[in-house]
C-alpha cells in the first residue's frame, strides 16, 4: 500500500510539500527504469478514463503511454464521444465512470467538474489541466529542474507573461512548497489573484522561498535561473487577443531579457510548457501575426532554439511524472510513509 493510495491530485496542496518532493523523486525514478527498459507494471489490471473537454499533445500522450508502460488500459473520452456536458451531469457521469475505471483523469475549464469527479466517482481523479491549475506539470517541470541543477529548493524561477493564468497559479503555489524563490513577472492588469498570493505566502512561510510579484522586468529576471513562458492567450479565452497583445508584447521572453539574468550560463535555463508561439508556422497564430503585424509572441525563436532551452525535456518528463503520480495513487507499490 502506499500512503498517496485512493488520493486524487486535484491541485498542488492536495499534497504535502514532502509528498510533491516524493512524487519528483518518483518520477525520477521511473524515468531511469524506463531508460534502461526495466518494467515497471505498478498499474496491471486497471482501467483508467482519460476525460478532455480540452484540447491537448503532451498530457493526452503521456496519460496514455504511461498508463500503456505500466500495464493498464487508458480510454480516451474526448468531449464530442460523451454524454457529459450535453445530456448528463457532471455528478452522474462521476457515478458510471467510477463503477467501471479504477481512476479518471480531467482536463477541462472548470475547476468544480474536476471536484465534483472526485467528489462523485470515489477513484482517484486526476486534474489534467484546469482554468485554475495545472498540477501534474509542476511535478514535470521540477523534475526537469532537478535533472539540469541537482537541486529544487534555492532555486529562483520567474514565471513571464499572463500572471493569473492556470501555469502561474501553479507556479505560485507550487514554488513556495519547494523552498524555490517564485518571481511573476507581468504587468499590473495580469497580476496574480490575491487568493493565490495568500496560499503561496502560506507555504513559503515555512519553506524560505521568496516571493517577488513584478511589472518591472529587470527586477523580475534577475538573479533567476529559470525562466519560463507560457501562450498569452489560453485555451478557452480566445476572445483576449487584442487586450494580451498589448499588454504582454514588452514580456516576450526574448535575449535581451535573458541577458538581464545577469546569470552565468550554466545557471540559466528556459523553459516553456507547451504548445509556443515561436515563429509564424501555427495556423492559430497566423491571423494574429498578420493583423499586429508581429512575427514571434512570447518568445524568440531565437531563445526557444538556444542553448538554454528545456522545453521538450520537459515535454518528454511529463509522461515520467504522470506515471509518479498513477502509480503512487493507484498502482500497486509500497509507499508506507513520506
Ligand atoms: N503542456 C501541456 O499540458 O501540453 P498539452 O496542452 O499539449 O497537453
Ligand atoms: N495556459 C495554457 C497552458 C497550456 C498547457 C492554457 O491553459 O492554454
Amino acid at each position: 500500500s502506499s500512503v498517496f493510495q485512493g488520493r486524487s491530485f486535484l491541485k498542488e496542496k492536495d499534497f504535502t510539500p514532502k509528498e510533491l518532493e516524493y512524487l519528483i523523486n518518483l518520477g525520477l525514478h521511473l524515468k531511469s527504469l524506463k531508460k534502461q527498459n526495466i518494467p515497471h507494471h505498478y498499474l496491471e489490471g486497471k482501467n483508467i478514463a482519460l476525460l478532455f473537454e480540452k484540447t491537448s499533445t503532451r498530457t493526452r500522450s503521456s496519460f496514455t503511454t504511461a498508463a500503456v508502460d505500466m500495464g493498464a488500459h487508458p480510454e480516451f473520452l474526448g468531449s464530442h464521444d460523451i454524454q457529459l456536458g450535453k445530456k448528463e451531469s457532471v455528478e452522474d457521469t462521476a457515478k458510471v465512470l467510477g463503477r467501471m475505471y479504477d481512476a479518471i483523469e480531467f482536463r477541462g475549464f472548470k475547476q468544480k467538474t474536476v471536484e465534483d469527479l472526485a467528489k462523485f466517482s470515489g477513484v482517484p481523479v486526476w486534474n489534467g489541466l484546469t482554468d485554475d491549475w495545472h498540477p501534474t506539470q509542476m511535478i514535470a517541470d521540477y523534475m526537469t529542474v532537478k535533472e539540469t541543477f541537482g537541486k529544487i529548493k534555492g532555486i529562483t524561477l520567474t514565471f513571464v507573461g499572463d500572471g493569473r493564468n492556470n501555469m502561474a497559479n501553479s507556479f505560485l503555489v507550487a514554488s513556495a512548497m519547494l523552498g524555490v524563490n517564485i518571481h511573476i513577472l507581468a504587468p499590473k492588469e495580469l497580476f496574480p489573484e490575491q487568493s493565490v498570493i495568500d496560499t503561496a505566502k502560506g507555504f513559503a512561510k515555512d519553506s524560505g522561498s521568496e516571493i517577488l510579484i513584478t511589472d518591472d522586468i529587470d527586477k523580475g529576471v534577475k538573479g533567476s535561473n529559470v525562466i519560463y513562458t507560457d501562450v498569452w492567450v489560453s485555451m478557452g479565452e480566445e476572445d483576449k487577443w487584442d487586450e494580451r497583445l498589448k499588454l504582454l508584447t514588452p514580456y516576450q521572453v526574448n535575449m535581451d531579457m535573458l541577458k538581464k539574468a545577469q546569470m552565468p550560463d550554466d545557471q540559466l535555463i528556459f523553459m516553456h510548457c507547451l504548445p509556443a508561439y515561436h515563429d509564424t508556422l501555427t495556423t492559430t497564430t497566423h491571423d494574429v501575426y498578420e493583423k499586429y503585424g508581429i512575427t514571434e509572441m512570447e518568445v524568440t525563436d531565437e531563445v526557444f532554439r538556444s542553448k538554454y532551452a528545456r522545453q521538450f525535456e520537459e515535454a518528454e518528463n511529463r509522461m515520467h511524472s504522470i506515471k509518479a503520480i498513477m502509480a503512487a495513487t493507484l498502482g500497486h507499490m509500497f509507499i508506507p510513509e513520506v
